[in-house]
């Protein structure tokens, strides 16, 4: 079962996931990062940025990227990842990788499904888990053994996205994105939500059937998960005292 820790904000669980990543490169220098954009992770980022150590031989990959956006858009992801992870962790752009939604997209997909592999595999993925149950852009009914493809966005994650664009029709309906196969590849996972708007995600993601209907339930599928939200994300776990019990080790 994945280790669920319910922390008190956004900022404590974002010092948690940077505890971990930060164990990770002190131990292997050159490890390979997944990384996430959107919102949930940037109070990680920050923490991390904190600990001051040398990321110089790190690398990372993002798990996606919109198509049909122009490049430099300001929410573009690789624009989003130069901002939001390359500057605030002091990296060399060229160490985070993000797919290439400007050239022919299925060569693209295949190459960054290659590129993964080739780096030794991800050791650490952060996670974010979209409302509508998305991991990346797996929507809702993506195969659960998926690699890297173009994929449509779900409505709902268009409205959830519009936030960062002018209006609704100004988000992409089509991404690149690493498929639930590729990242469940990855040695460890961390998922990361907060709000109540991703409760019902959270739940059916760790306490719901595993199906593609909710391609965060994969998560069940891997060895080593650890999913850390807040009070309000964690408010629809029927078993969030068990959680709560087993994370501060006392008997249930
Ligand atoms: P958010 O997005 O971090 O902006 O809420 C997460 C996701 O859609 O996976």
């Amino acid at each position: 079962m994945a280790e669920v820790i319910i922390a008190s904000d956004a900022d404590a669980a974002g010092e948690r996931a940077a505890d971990e990543i930060a164990q990770l490169l002190r131990t292997k220098p050159d490890a390979v990062l997944g990384v996430a954009t959107g919102s949930t992770p940037l109070t990680t980022w920050r923490a991390l940025a904190a600990r001051g150590l040398d990321l110089s031989r790190m690398q990372g990959f993002a798990l996606d990227e919109y198509v049909g956006i122009e490049p430099g858009h300001p929410q573009s992801y690789r624009t989003v990842i130069d901002r939001e992870v390359v500057a605030t962790l002091g990296l060399e752009r060229g160490q985070i990788h993000v797919p290439d939604p400007h050239g022919p997209l299925q060569s693209a997909a295949d190459d960054y499904e290659r590129a993964i592999v080739e780096s030794g595999g991800v050791d650490l993925q952060i996670l974010g888990i979209g409302s509508t149950g998305h991991l990346a852009f797996n929507e809702p009914g993506s195969s659960l053994a998926s690699l890297t493809r173009v994929t449509m966005l779900a409505e709902r994650t268009r409205r959830d996205n519009a936030r960062f664009f002018d209006s609704i029709d100004d988000v992409p309906a089509h991404a690149i994105t690493q498929g639930i196969g590729t990242i469940l590849r990855a040695r460890r996972l961390i998922l990361l939500a907060f709000g109540e708007g991703k409760a019902d995600a959270v739940a059916g993601a760790v306490e719901g059937p595993l199906t593609s209907s909710l391609p965060g339930s994969a998560i069940q599928l891997h060895p080593r998960v650890t999913v850390i939200v807040d009070e309000a994300a964690a408010s629809r776990l029927a078993r969030a005292d068990y959680y709560r019990a087993a994370h501060e080790n006392r008997p249930y």
